[in-house]
């Protein structure tokens, strides 16, 4: 989604403004540019836009030898008006102020009409445009000739939720920031100070950086820099050490970045389990003995493959910890009149930790009473860490592809600590089970491993399923999520149209769509509910039906006439669905390819929905 970087130096800052947007590349964008101050006695604004990638960008200021010490780059995930040059960011007013931003204002249609009649002439579709002519008005107005004031009496205009950097040809060594709903922080140099909406935008030039909070207002020069809070008093924000891998974008030896990190599952699952040797609230943060120890009920927020792995957790939790657990798609929960429960565990449930609609889930259960949180990420600095009071950190490392796939797995091994770590509160996790399922888990990687070598076969699959329009996923219990995220897995990158169902829901109605034509994948685990799949599958190919199985070694199915057969390691018992989810990752994945999809930017998607 878009991004944001910000730079005053005493070098030049074109070459930061690029890599940093080319490093937040990954979470999607659909247009791009930057806009530097420039000049001495009379400073200019330049300002640069291409609508194809990062790239082109940097190839038109190296064309044109750009140079500059202040500047602001972006990259732009389309809301308000087509991705096309002129509503690319930065957006400028009257030559002097240049805007980037992230997040929606509501009110930008009021806001075009104040302009209209303040004289200004509107020239995008944008409600970013706003921004910049609202600042602009102000700097010459009640802002006195101060850029810090402009913005801020800016930003009291704006309803929504932004992040925003601001340059102005009056003040040539500032930038101005401030947040209200999107992330944006401060990056720490010696003679230089950024901004930007991602700590690892700026991992080549500094690791020390300072979140804003909700309401923050950042004053950025070369020698420091200096942040205010929503009532306009100066405030110190903590400043930390940014810790990873900055090479962690390169692709390496892999076609995709969505192959690199299915093929990286088993070390992510056991970087994430590492240390483990037991079950301890601890592995939660340190108040989590009292917290998890009171609640009496869990409540999952989520969204995409973050709420499928919920689904998963929620069975967990009710058959280890034995405590009621719901599960609810965060945008749906956020408005929706609900009864609070303040004794219940909320927990959110997030690759990003930034994902507008689970973050404003987060606020809204804590808004009306639920007091307890936990979030279960993989972005230590995010948002929703911040704002939870236990965390546990999946260690998947950064995921680049649209497609979650390591985030996923990571998340399930931490959602069954939790239901572990629940049930052993409550008295329901004899030392035996204790040990034997940390065993288990520990044994996932390799399971992992020998899933991933069953990718030949899945491309055979792929060969199949690259023809077709659409397909069915079916599973049942633990696996119906399973199918479900197979199935959004496929329509993601292939663009295929594909559906989950719990299968006995089958014969309820979609088996009316079951012809030659629809090929239907089935995840068949020996598990007690296999004998009713079975049945479940006879009615599929009764009429003709294409099967897809991924059973167990142990599952007791066979191929046959029209019944296509994968068999993973023996069954995994109640951690079954982290291996299981392994193949339907990579006949996805095969399936784009064949396709000749943008397989790690799927069109129209994003990696962090940092808005609505
Ligand atoms: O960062 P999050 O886990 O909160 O993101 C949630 C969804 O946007 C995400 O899982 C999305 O569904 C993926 N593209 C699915 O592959």
């Amino acid at each position: 989604m878009c991004g944001i970087v910000g730079a005053t130096s005493d070098k030049n800052v074109v070459p930061i403004l690029i890599e940093g947007i080319r490093r937040l590349e990954y979470r999607g964008y659909d247009s791009t540019g930057l806009a530097v101050v420039n000049g001495g006695a009379t400073p200019v604004l330049e300002r640069l836009v291409s609508t194809a990638r990062v790239a082109d960008l940097a190839a038109q200021a190296e064309a044109q030898h750009l140079s500059a010490t202040t500047g602001i780059s972006h990259t732009r995930w389309a809301t308000h008006g087509a991705p096309t040059p002129d509503n690319a960011h930065p957006h400028l007013s009257g030559g002097e102020v240049a805007v980037v931003h992230n997040g929606i204002i509501e009110n930008y249609e009021e806001l075009r009409e104040k302009l209209k009649a303040a004289g200004y002439a509107l020239r995008t579709q944008t409600d970013t445009e706003v921004i910049a002519h609202l600042v602009h008005l102000h700097w010459h107005g009640d802002g006195r000739g101060d850029l810090l004031a402009a913005v801020r009496l800016a930003i009291a205009e704006f309803r929504g939720a932004y992040a925003i950097a601001v340059i102005s040809t009056r003040e040539p060594e500032r930038v101005v920031g401030a947040r209200a709903g999107s992330p944006l922080l401060v990056g720490i140099g010696l003679h230089d100070h950024f901004l930007a909406s991602d700590a690892s935008a700026l991992m080549s030039v500094t690791r020390r950086v300072a979140y804003l909070e909700e309401g923050d207002v950042a004053d950025v020069r070369r020698e420091g820099y200096a942040i205010y809070d929503a009532s306009g008093a100066p405030v110190e924000r903590r400043v930390i050490e940014v810790k990873g891998s900055g090479d962690a974008v390169e692709l390496g030896p892999y076609s995709h970045f969505m192959q690199k990190e299915i093929f990286e599952q088993p070390r992510a699952v056991a970087d994430t389990l590492e240390d483990i040797a037991s079950i301890t609230p601890a592995l939660f943060g340190p108040k989590a003995a009292e917290v998890l120890g009171k609640v009496d009920s869990a409540l999952i927020l989520a969204c995409g493959t973050s709420y499928y792995s919920s689904l998963v957790a929620k069975q967990w939790i009710e058959t280890l910890a034995k405590i009621p657990c719901t599960v609810e798609i965060a945008s749906e929960y956020r408005y929706r009149d609900s009864v609070p429960h303040p004794d219940a565990l909320v927990v959110v449930v997030s690759q990003s930790g930034e994902t507008a609609d689970t973050l404003a889930a987060l606020k809204h259960a804590q808004s009306i009473g639920h007091q307890h949180s936990l979030a279960i990420c993989n972005v230590a600095t995010s948002s929703m860490v911040r704002q939870t009071e236990l965390a546990f950190l999946t260690r998947a490392g950064p995921e680049i592809g649209v497609a979650s796939t390591k985030a996923f797995t990571t998340q399930l091994a931490a959602e069954f600590l939790l239901a572990l770590t629940l049930a052993k509160l409550r008295g329901h996790l004899s030392p035996t089970d204790e040990a034997r399922h940390l065993d288990d888990l520990r044994h996932i990687p390799a399971a992992i491993r020998g899933a991933l070598a069953l990718e030949p076969h899945l491309i055979g699959w792929a060969q199949q399923f690259a023809k077709k329009q659409h397909a069915l996923f079916l599973g049942r219990g633990l696996h119906y999520p399973i199918a479900l995220e197979g199935a959004l897995k496929l329509k993601e990158i292939s663009y295929i149209h594909a559906e989950a169902y719990p299968a006995g829901e089958l014969k309820h109605g979609p088996l009316a769509l079951v012809d030659a034509a629809m090929p239907v994948v089935a995840i068949a685990p020996n598990d007690t509910l296999l004998e009713k799949l079975k049945s479940n599958l006879q009615e599929v190919r009764a009429r003709g039906g294409e099967l897809y199985v991924v059973a167990d070694l142990d599952s007791h199915l066979s191929a046959g006439d029209g019944a296509h057969l994968i068999r993973v390691a023996e069954h995994r018992g109640l951690l079954s669905p982290i291996v299981h989810v392994v193949p339907l990752q990579l006949l996805a994945y095969h399936t784009a390819v064949l396709r000749g999809t943008d397989v790690d930017k799927p069109r129209n998607l994003a990696k962090s929905v940092t808005v609505e």
